[in-house]
Parts: C-alpha cells; sequence; structure tokens
C-alpha cells in the first residue's frame, strides 16, 4: 500500500489526552486479545465491558466479525488482507484512546509483527496484550459457528489452527487459559491486573 502524507500538516486539539483523563477519572488503554477464532475473546471481551461499565470506566469492544461488517469490509483473511485488517484496528484504537476510552480489541490478529506494529502505535503501559488461549483441538470442539468444520471439509480456506498459522504471544502481559479457567476468573485476573497497574 502506499501512503500518502505530504502537504498534511498534523493539527493538535486543545483538550488533551490528559485532560480526558482527569474528566473520566480513569486512564486510557487497549486490552487487545489475540486467540484463535473458539478461543473466547469476544466472549471475555463483552462480559469484561460489562464490568468495567459498571465500574464507571469508558469502555467500547471493536471485534473482527463486527469491523468486517463495515470499515473492513473489503478485506478477506490472505495474510496482506489480516496485515491491513490489523493495522487499521490499530490506527482506530489509538483514536480512541486518545479520546480516553478503554478499548478491548478483540481479533485472531495471528501475525506476531502485526501485533507489535500495533503496540508501537502506543506509549509504554497503554498497550496491554492478552492471550486468549485455548488448544485448537478444543476450539474445534467448541465450534461455536461451524466454520472449524466447514474449513477442515475445504469449505473455508486460510482459516486460522487449520490451514492458516497463528503465532502465539512470546511476551503478552496476560494469558487467560480458557480451557483451564472460567470466564468469570478470566476477567477477575483482568480487573486485578489493571488495579494492580494503577489503570483503572
Ligand atoms: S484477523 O486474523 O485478526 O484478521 O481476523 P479477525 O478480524 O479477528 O476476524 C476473525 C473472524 O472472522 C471469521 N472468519 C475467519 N477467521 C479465521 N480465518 C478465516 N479464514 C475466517 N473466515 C471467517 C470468524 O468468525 C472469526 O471470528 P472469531 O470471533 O475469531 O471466531
Amino acid at each position: 500500500m502506499e501512503y500518502t502524507s505530504q502537504n498534511i500538516v498534523y493539527h493538535d486539539n486543545r483538550v488533551t489526552r490528559a485532560d480526558r483523563h482527569q474528566l473520566n477519572q480513569h486512564k486510557s488503554f487497549v486490552l487487545w486479545l489475540t486467540g484463535l477464532s473458539g478461543s473466547g475473546k469476544s466472549t471475555v471481551s463483552v462480559e469484561l465491558e460489562k464490568v468495567l461499565h459498571d465500574r464507571g470506566v469508558r469502555s467500547y469492544v471493536i471485534d473482527g466479525d463486527n469491523l468486517r461488517h463495515g470499515l473492513n469490509a473489503d478485506l478477506g483473511f490472505k495474510p496482506e488482507d489480516r496485515k491491513e485488517n490489523i493495522r487499521r484496528v490499530g490506527e482506530v484504537s489509538k483514536l480512541f484512546v486518545d479520546a480516553g476510552l478503554v478499548v478491548l480489541a478483540a481479533f485472531i490478529s495471528p501475525y506476531t509483527e502485526d501485533r507489535e506494529n500495533v503496540r508501537n502505535l502506543f506509549e509504554p503501559g497503554e498497550f496491554v496484550e492478552i492471550f486468549v488461549k485455548c488448544p485448537v483441538e478444543v476450539c474445534i470442539k467448541r465450534d461455536p459457528k461451524g466454520l472449524y468444520e466447514k474449513a477442515i471439509r475445504g469449505e473455508i480456506t486460510n482459516f486460522t489452527g487449520i490451514s492458516a498459522p497463528y503465532e502465539e504471544p512470546v511476551n503478552p502481559e496476560l494469558i487467560l487459559d480458557t480451557n483451564k479457567n472460567s470466564f468469570h476468573d478470566c476477567i477477575n485476573i483482568v480487573v486485578d491486573y489493571l488495579l494492580i497497574k494503577n489503570l483503572i
């Protein structure tokens, strides 16, 4: 892709990020949930959003299935499309964080390099990578949308975990093992982390 940023001058807002944090009474940051289809990213993110909202934290979930209906409707699942998907999501997350929100971004985001590129958009501590871990065999058994069955039959190509790779995070801030822990426990692990880090 070609980027055309000549003759464009960045200008600052009069309301700063710090002003927004003061108004909201909390910091803004992104919780980036990565993992296989069916690992539990969406379930954790929507439940966590509710818990944060109930605590007075202004939060918002963005996820693959939803963004692919609109902003990213032109993208498929080839490696270059996934890269562009994650690049756009990273930029959207950055805007939301600048606006003072806590973003819960739930995307397979299978490539380490793409996730690191997103991390590099943020200040240290603002990007919390959460590996939603679950063996592919268990995801295949769960198969909530019947996609694994189709992928195994060859009806879906480039399917993560079957016919496309998933690169596990090397050093994520958090690992949620949804095969061993309940969703309730997973949410508590994240909330405890945010409290310890003084993020909420
Ligand atoms: S990615 O890899 O980050 O660009 O994918 P993402 O934007 O998160 O979209 C994943 C959802 O798309 C559906 N789906 C597929 N996933 C993986 N591989 C292939 N080929 C595919 N085709 C469709 C699937 O419902 C994913 O949702 P989740 O919530 O992960 O199950």
